[in-house]
């Protein structure tokens, strides 16, 4: 049994005008514990959309959606946060970290709302996973005194505090320089891979994309296999192509 399995996902929203947006056409994807898999596309093709389906932030409209064969239609929504929380890490482009809490504080934050967790256990839990991601003398520090590289480190211990076993990323380099990025990379494939945790990693860098086992492409709607990335990535048609030349 696949640990995620979409079966033609369809995503339409309503415009204000009154149209329907056919955002996902009939999503396939099937992952299991300890893949690591990139998506691409050009911007405004359904990443997030999808990956927020995925993340149980938003349910399809048709298709189907299971979780170790549990299928998420099925769950009340206090149900369906529950289970967010122990299966999913969130990592974003802008980190989305509080400026006005402290690292130790933000990595905190996913186990706050987790029953059975102690103060001083959290604390532990916290500090812990920053000195894992390599700022264990930093737990004091608020993120406005922190570099981007260490800005989403803390959002990378966040996403990893309660040992999720699928890590989405949603364009975890979009915001970094290319030696920050890849060291980025380096920890989250090193700590989903202590954990055998899947990882799902949005990017428009043929570099990162590449670093995965596979690559699919999300356009029209549906996904496809990327046979050939860096083909894939110099497609001029591509708008990802260009942001991989002007970030190159
Ligand atoms: N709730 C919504 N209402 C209206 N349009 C939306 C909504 N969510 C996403 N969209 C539109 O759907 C398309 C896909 O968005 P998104 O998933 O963010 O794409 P990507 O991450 O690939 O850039 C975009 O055109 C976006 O403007
Ligand atoms: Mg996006």
């Amino acid at each position: 049994m696949a640990l995620i399995h979409l079966q033609g996902v369809t995503r339409t929203v309503e415009l204000p005008d009154g149209s329907d947006l056919r955002i996902l056409r009939g999503v396939d994807l099937e992952i299991d514990p300890g893949d690591h898999i990139s998506i691409v596309g050009r911007s405004g093709t359904g990443k997030s959309t999808m990956l927020n389906i995925i993340g149980l932030l938003d349910l399809p409209n048709e298709g189907s959606y299971t979780i170790k064969g549990k299928d998420v239609k099925t769950l009340r929504e206090g149900q369906r946060s529950r289970l967010r929380g122990d299966t999913f890490g969130f990592v974003f482009q802008q980190f989305n970290i509080f400026n006005t809490r402290t690292a130790l504080e933000n990595v905190e934050v996913p186990m706050l709302y987790t029953s059975g967790v102690p103060f001083w256990k959290r604390q532990g839990l916290s500090a812990d996973m920053l000195t894992r991601v390599g700022l264990g003398d930093r737990l004091d520090s608020y993120p406005t005194e922190m570099s981007g590289g260490e800005q989403q480190r803390i959002a990378i211990a966040r996403a990893l505090v309660r040992k999720p076993s699928v890590i989405l990323a949603d364009e975890p380099t979009g915001a970094l320089d290319p030696e920050t990025g890849n060291s980025v990379m380096t920890l989250l494939e090193t700590v989903a891979a202590e954990n055998n945790a899947a990882l799902i990693v949005i990017t428009h860098d043929l570099k990162v994309a590449t670093r995965a086992q596979r690559v699919l492409s999300l356009s029209e709607g549906v996904l496809h296999e990327v046979a050939d990335p860096h083909t894939h990535f110099t497609d001029s048609h591509d708008t990802a192509a260009q942001d991989t030349e002007v970030n190159a």
